[in-house]
């Protein structure tokens, strides 16, 4: 949440800037600013609403060669102009970037005031302005170092000091910073996606680390003052700035792109042939599988639902008791983490701060934790130190839909390797290894004809309520479907298990109520069958998603969406495509900014 950009070197800084936060904008989209060097002052410039508002009003700004940047999803603080960082120190010598939370805020600000600071904004981020100015003396290293002493919480932060027309400072705890290192200049971002275009050289910034930032390159120190060696790593050779390449929206192609990312997921994984799988990245023996004796799943929205798929997969497969988790919940519980466990943490950006501390409980308990992670090198995947990376490419539109089923994918490609060390035979093997293989052939067969998907968005658009109903596997899709359907076109749904319907959410329906029910061909079929007689006994109209040539399905629904037949535990990853169809449609059918939905960010780092 909160995407910062900085930059020193030759050029004029600031369409630098305001490019980098285009390519962050996905990180928090309320307001942003931008605050550049000049020979005589600190150059600010803020705008509420999206970078393009910033971008028009940046047109004529200065030409200096360092500045700090900053697109915000608001914490402390409304939406204004006031409350966009960059924010100052009082004399507006010194100004501040902020990703993050300052927990301590309350106490700082008082002893501010006490000392005679008075406050512009109601962010917490103005507390480091303030702070640094008061402890400096001429020596930046030495004030950023005092106030990030001083501050509890999660931050990445970028300083500027008018009197160092030469340097950048940044620190962090918890919040991602990658520094760039490019031919005599210098960016730092909290993504590689605003530094890639300049160099494939980065260092990433550790936790409790500051920097100092010259167009020549970077000094690490720790927050007391040590010198540290930074290690140059370089961004792999097809990371790219991620591209529309033709589709109107990020989430429609990322939808589109489903094929050939579930495809990556598996490449050199799946082995057909040997009825088996290799995670190498787990670094987990024969022998060390066999000594797992639970799994728990850990994730948040979109990731704890592949987490739910992953567990459910796993007692069937292989028969070892699994449950998903949901991190924010598991991590305030004071858990029990048993000791033959395997902890899995499931998350596309790797930040998610929810997530990371789940993750950090079950390692101070002295559980284990491998990560399923997408975007590489980031905190969660560091912090686990081992785990599998989804290859699904940078996942930019708010809404996850290729990182789900590349995240089912990877869980499921486990569970083959857990499962042939106990029960699962040979044989058995093997067919779950062609399952998961013809999968990316058969989402490319749907997608292509995707069925009634505008009949189903008229039917829910206008809509008071709309219940998702699924059974077993089909369970963890509804809940992905509503969810989707919730943040791009806020249309009110819910999703329950179809058998706990009639405990409760029946009360809801009424004459034309929109009911989806995943219904494919499975175990669960007859008994979702009911479930669709009972709702459609309420007078609801049923959109039904359901297995091609399932003429009784398709008899009984209102709306029939068919899907390809595969196997029940790969289902989700075929099932949730019309979900994902639907959802897109209505929000677009409702107006609404897919990409960008509102009070969202993609990456959630604050609790
Ligand atoms: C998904 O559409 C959501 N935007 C959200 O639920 C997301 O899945 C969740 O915040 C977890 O993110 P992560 O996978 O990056 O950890």
């Amino acid at each position: 949440m909160c995407g910062i950009v900085g930059y020193v070197g030759p050029q004029p800084a600031l369409p630098i800037l305001v490019e980098g936060l285009r390519r962050l904008e996905y990180r928090g989209y309320d307001s942003a600013g931008v605050a550049v060097r000049t020979d005589d002052a600190i150059w600010v410039q803020k705008a509420v609403g999206r970078v393009s508002s910033l971008a028009a009003k940046t047109r004529l700004g200065p030409a200096g060669c360092i500045g700090i940047a900053h697109t915000r999803w608001a914490t402390h603080g409304g939406v204004t102009e006031a409350n966009a960082h960059p924010h100052l120190d009082e004399r507006a010598r010194i100004a501040v970037v902020h990703n993050g939370i300052i927990e301590n805020m309350s106490e700082l600000k008082r002893e501010l005031e006490q000392q005679g600071v008075v406050f512009k904004s109601e962010t917490d981020t103005e507390i480091f302005a303030h702070l640094i100015r008061s402890v400096y003396d001429g020596d930046p290293l030495q004030a950023v170092s005092y106030a990030v002493k001083r501050v509890r919480g999660t931050y990445g932060i970028a300083v500027m000091f008018q009197e160092h027309p030469e340097q950048l400072f940044v620190a962090r705890n918890g919040s991602p910073l990658v520094i760039g290192l490019g031919d005599g200049e210098t960016v730092v971002a909290s993504d590689p996606q605003a530094v890639v275009e300049h160099t494939r050289r980065v260092v990433y910034l550790k936790d409790r680390e500051l920097a100092i930032l010259t167009r020549d390159g970077v000094q690490v120190h720790s927050f007391d003052g040590r010198s540290l060696d930074s290690s140059i790593e370089m961004l792999e050779a097809d990371y790219k700035v991620a591209d529309k390449e033709g589709f109107p929206h990020f989430m429609l192609k990322e939808i589109h792109e489903q094929p050939r990312s579930i495809q990556r997921c598996q490449l050199g994984r799946i082995q057909v042939e040997d009825g088996n799988a290799r995670l190498g990245g787990m670094e987990l023996q024969p022998r060390d599988l066999v000594g797992i004796q639970r799994v728990i799943m850990l994730g948040c929205g979109t990731s704890y639902h592949a987490g739910m798929v992953g567990s459910m997969a796993i007692e069937a497969l292989a028969r070892v008791p699994s449950r998903a988790e949901i991190a924010s919940e598991f991590r305030h519980r004071h858990p029990i983490v048993p000791r033959e466990a395997l902890f899995v943490a499931i998350s596309q950006s790797g930040e998610t701060l929810d997530t990371l501390g789940a993750i950090q409980e079950v390692q101070l308990k002295g559980g284990d934790c491998v990560g399923v992670v997408n975007v590489v090198g980031s905190t969660i995947a560091r912090t686990c130190g081992r785990g599998t990376y989804l290859y699904s490419g940078p996942e930019v539109a708010v809404a996850s839909t290729k990182a789900f089923t590349s995240q089912i994918t990877a869980l499921l490609t486990f569970t083959l390797m857990l499962a042939r060390t106990r029960d699962l035979s040979y044989d058995k093997g093997q067919e779950v290894a062609q399952s998961l293989h013809d999968i990316p052939a058969k989402v490319a067969h749907y997608l292509e004809r995707p069925g009634p998907i505008d009949e189903a968005v008229e039917a829910i658009v206008d809509a008071r309520y709309v219940l998702f109903l699924g059974r077993g596997f089909s369970y963890p899709v509804a809940l992905e479907g509503a969810l989707k359907l919730k943040e791009i076109a806020y249309v009110p749904c819910e999703a329950y298990p179809a058998g706990e319907m009639k405990h409760g959410p029946i009360a809801m329906l009424e004459e034309g109520t929109p009911v989806i029910v995943i219904v494919p061909r499975d175990s669960q079929r007859e008994k979702a069958i009911s479930n669709i007689k009972e709702v459609q006994a309420r007078g609801a109209k049923v959109i039904a998603i359901h297995t091609e040539g399932d003429e009784l399905v398709q008899s009984i629904a209102d709306i029939s969406i068919e899907v390809p037949a595969c196997a029940e535990y790969v289902s989700p990853l075929i099932t949730v495509l019309p979900l994902q169809l639907i959802a897109y449609k209505a929000g677009l059918a409702l107006g609404r900014d897919i990409d960008k939905p509102r009070n969202l960010a993609k990456s959630v780092t604050v609790e």
